[in-house]
């Protein structure tokens, strides 16, 4: 089992290079099955989970040639409509094939995802909106059926109790890409993810219009091709090496990012009494004056996202009194509170709510990475703790960061990576 050890009490200072977002790449990958063609994607970060998706193309019958950082995606011979348990039940994002899939053959078949650490991860939203379109959706050992002749735009509210779904919006955006007419989405997600993916499909000659905004409009057309498209920065991850800095008293400049994706997080950071400067394509932030106690919730974009809840509570560890976390997305997403109390942390969590009491001297530990998220914030616990902290199941990790140890040891951390 593969791990990392952390030696805590360095502060980080320089410069990090970000990476293309795991979250655009993924469904942007998908998006290349609604057209038999050959699509050149680049700033594609080196990611367990992209891997994970260029095995399920190639299982469908496509071919993913990577040259560095550029994909290569060959489609024309996808003639395969079913996306494998094996492959789902590692990687949820997989269920974005659905869309296409439906658009592409007229049926698909996906294994339904399981939940996860973070929450039950439901898709009655995404069966809601193919149903929308005109699909039957049945369920039989474990697969999604979906499948109709024709699709027909309508309009559809994509809501849930939790507010708008990502990969939902992904999901039906695509599938109405090739259905007959007019879709209106409502209650649409806004992620720049959501952007940047239908951005890649107009640039495919689709027509969408009202991306970013909570009402998308898709109008249906036959006329698709590949494309060439540089896929958006990682905002998740750029928030987390700022954090890395912040934590540990240092100063860390992340450049090649869109500072606008990270307003809200930017937004909190400075109402604790961080110094944030920021250029046209760079973020750098850094501690100054007393700090303050801080109040966050987390909400759909341009809310406080829920993806950098985790590494935003080991920072609240480090203010003075109390501070509060409220999760609205995924009220379960409290795994790493565990793992931070097994380091000195004290933090009381009472149901989608933690209160962090500050500020306390982490204790370097042996510790369990449970979901991608909760492992960064575990990396960065380790940063600030006095001591040595060994962060199992560091496969969570390789998902959604690319190089973290070879980032962080730029920035003079002391972290390597061990094999058991
Ligand atoms: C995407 O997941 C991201 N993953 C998640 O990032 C991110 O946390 C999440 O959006 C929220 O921003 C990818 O883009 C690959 P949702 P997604 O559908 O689309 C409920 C990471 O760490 N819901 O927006 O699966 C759901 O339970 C990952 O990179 C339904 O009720 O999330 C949740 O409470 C973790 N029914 C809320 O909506 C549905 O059909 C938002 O989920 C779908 C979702």
């Amino acid at each position: 089992m593969k791990k990392i050890v952390v030696e805590g009490g360095v502060s980080l200072k320089g410069e990090v290079q970000i990476s293309g977002s795991k979250n655009a790449v993924l469904p942007i990958m998908a998006a290349t099955i609604l057209c038999p063609d050959i699509y050149r994607i680049s700033r594609i970060p080196d990611l367990r989970d992209v891997r994970t998706m260029s095995s399920l193309l190639e299982i469908l019958g496509a071919r993913v040639e990577s040259k560095g950082d550029t994909f290569i995606i060959d489609t024309r011979d996808v003639n395969k409509w079913e996306a494998p348990y094996e492959v789902v039940s590692t990687m949820r994002a997989s269920v974005c094939v659905l869309g296409p899939l439906l658009a592409r053959f007229g049926r698909a078949k996906v294994s339904y995802p399981g939940g996860c650490v973070i929450g039950t991860r439901p898709i009655d939203l995404h069966l809601k909106g193919m149903r929308m379109l005109g699909a039957q959706v049945s369920m039989e050992d474990g697969y999604v059926y979906v499948k109709s002749s024709h699709l027909k735009g309508r309009r559809i509210y994509l809501g849930g109790a939790f507010g708008p779904t990502v990969l939902g919006t992904a999901n039906v955006m695509m599938a109405a890409v090739k259905a007959e007419g007019e879709t209106i989405i409502e209650n649409a997600a806004c992620e720049p993810e959501v952007v940047d993916l239908g951005n890649f499909l107009v640039k495919m000659g689709a027509d969408i219009k009202g991306l970013g905004s909570p009402t998308i409009t898709i109008r249906g057309t036959c006329d698709l091709r590949g494309v060439d498209y540089r896929v958006i920065p990682d905002r998740i991850e750029a928030g987390t090496y700022i954090l890395a800095g912040v934590i540990t008293g240092g100063e860390v400049r992340v450049k090649d990012v869109v500072p606008a994706h990270l307003s809200s997080f930017l937004d909190a950071l400075s109402t604790t009494g961080c110094k944030i400067e920021e250029g046209e394509d760079w973020v750098m932030a850094f501690r100054e004056g007393n700090p303050l106690p801080l109040q966050i919730t987390t909400l759909p974009y341009p809310g406080f996202p829920t993806d950098l809840q985790a590494q935003m509570t080991v920072y609240l560890t480090t203010l003075p009194g109390i501070s509060i976390v409220q999760e609205r997305v995924f009220p379960d997403r409290f795994m790493h509170v565990a793992e931070l109390l097994r380091m000195g942390a004290k933090i009381m969590r009472e149901g989608p709510k933690a209160f962090v009491m500050g500020p306390t001297q982490l204790i370097g530990a042996p510790v369990m990475a449970s979901d991608l998220r909760a492992s960064a914030a575990l990396v960065l616990a380790g940063l600030k703790a006095r001591g040595k902290t060994v962060i199992n199941r560091i496969y969570h990790i390789d998902r959604g960061y690319e190089g973290i140890e070879k980032k962080l040891s730029l920035l003079g951390a002391k972290i390597r990576r061990e094999e058991e």
